[in-house]
């Protein structure tokens, strides 16, 4: 079977309704048929600061909404990228791979470094996207299910696996993005013309781990506009299309069938509804985080058994890899 790759940062206390609809409900459709390996990137965290211990439980807590999420232990492997130190070392062969401009050209070290000044970020924030390109070449996947805000991320990957396959011999396998168009971007609930984002957080951003209430109350203050018709329209109603989106996403029923079912009704009508569908599907995702931080040992040990059966793939590319370039073999 084909590989699928992935990875989430476990930089909240929970993940948001936008990780949920671009990423983790692919990650589960896609082991059907796939073998899949997934992971929580720790490593990737640090890029900005992290308190030691708050970094700690939300590796935790994010595995468990993996797991409650429909990733399936038995079939997926999932693990903590900081414990398969396979990653580091291929992404230090990767970034002298890289050029600097090339590194430079990264939107989202643009976007996440333009609050304090590039001064300001870390080297690590810089070579972000080498580190990614290694954790994905050294599992040879054939997809990469991802949001829309990755998909350059891909392109370095893709640009790096050919450039070493042509350098030295062909080693890596170029990965191909899975970005579903209806769920590729998911936006702020107030700031609709902005991704919902752990940085941005507050009122727009609904977060998986959520109370009930407080979810329905985020979908109750949704910025919409000054009309009334519920309509699909990116440009001229992003508020409103994206209610749109996140009801079909989860509702299954197609956006042109929900602008008919809401004909005449109300912009409240159409927010109380989308938060009912959303709790549907929430609701017992989160309990069920609940029920699996009550044993903790048990997430440590399918972590454990993650990182050991992912480390023993990236090992084995690793091998390769440091043969090719050249470096004296270890053992
Ligand atoms: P992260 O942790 O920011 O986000 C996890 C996944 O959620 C997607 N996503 C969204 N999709 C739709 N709408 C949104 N508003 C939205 N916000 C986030 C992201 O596209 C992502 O798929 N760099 C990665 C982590 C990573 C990785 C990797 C991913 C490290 N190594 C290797 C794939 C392969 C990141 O920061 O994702």
């Amino acid at each position: 079977r084909p590989r699928v790759l992935s990875g989430i940062q476990p930089t909240a206390d929970s993940f948001h309704l936008g990780n949920y609809l671009g990423a983790l409900r692919q990650w589960v459709a896609l082991q059907e048929d796939f073998e899949p390996f997934y992971f929580i990137a720790d490593l990737h965290a640090i890029t900005v600061e992290q308190d030691p211990k708050v970094l700690r439980e939300r590796t935790l807590v994010s595995a468990a909404q993996l797991v409650a999420a429909g990733v399936d232990p038995a079939r997926a492997t999932i693990f903590v990228q900081s414990q398969v130190p396979a990653h580091t070392q291929a992404g230090w062969v990767l970034q002298c791979l890289t050029g600097f401009g090339e590194a430079r050209r990264m939107t989202q070290f643009k976007d996440k470094s333009a609050k304090g000044g590039e001064g300001a970020a870390s080297v690590g924030l810089f070579t972000y996207p080498i580190l990614q390109a290694a954790d994905i070449l050294l599992y040879r996947p054939q997809y990469v299910p991802v949001g829309e805000d990755q998909r350059q991320h891909l392109e370095l990957t893709r640009d790096l696996a050919n450039r070493f396959n042509h350098r030295y011999k062909k080693t890596f396998r170029p990965p191909e993005p899975y970005i579903l168009e209806s769920t590729a971007k998911i936006y702020d609930l107030q700031i609709p013309q902005k991704q919902m984002s752990k940085s941005i957080g507050g009122q727009g951003c609904v977060w998986v781990l959520d109370d009930p209430k407080v979810l329905t109350k985020k979908f109750r203050s949704a910025v919409t506009d000054s009309e009334t018709e519920i309509r699909f329209d990116r440009e001229n109603k992003p508020g409103v299309s994206n209610l749109l989106s996140i009801h079909s996403a989860l509702s299954g029923e197609k956006v042109e069938a929900l602008e008919s079912a809401f004909e005449g009704r109300g912009y409240g009508d159409l927010k109380s509804e989308v938060a009912d569908v959303v709790l549907e599907t929430l609701t017992p995702l989160r309990e069920r985080t609940r029920e699996l931080l009550e044993d903790r040992a048990e997430l440590e040990r399918i972590l454990r058994e993650g990182a050991g059966r992912a480390g023993a793939v990236a090992e084995s590319t690793l091998r390769d890899v440091y043969d090719r370039v050249g470096f004296l073999p270890a053992t």
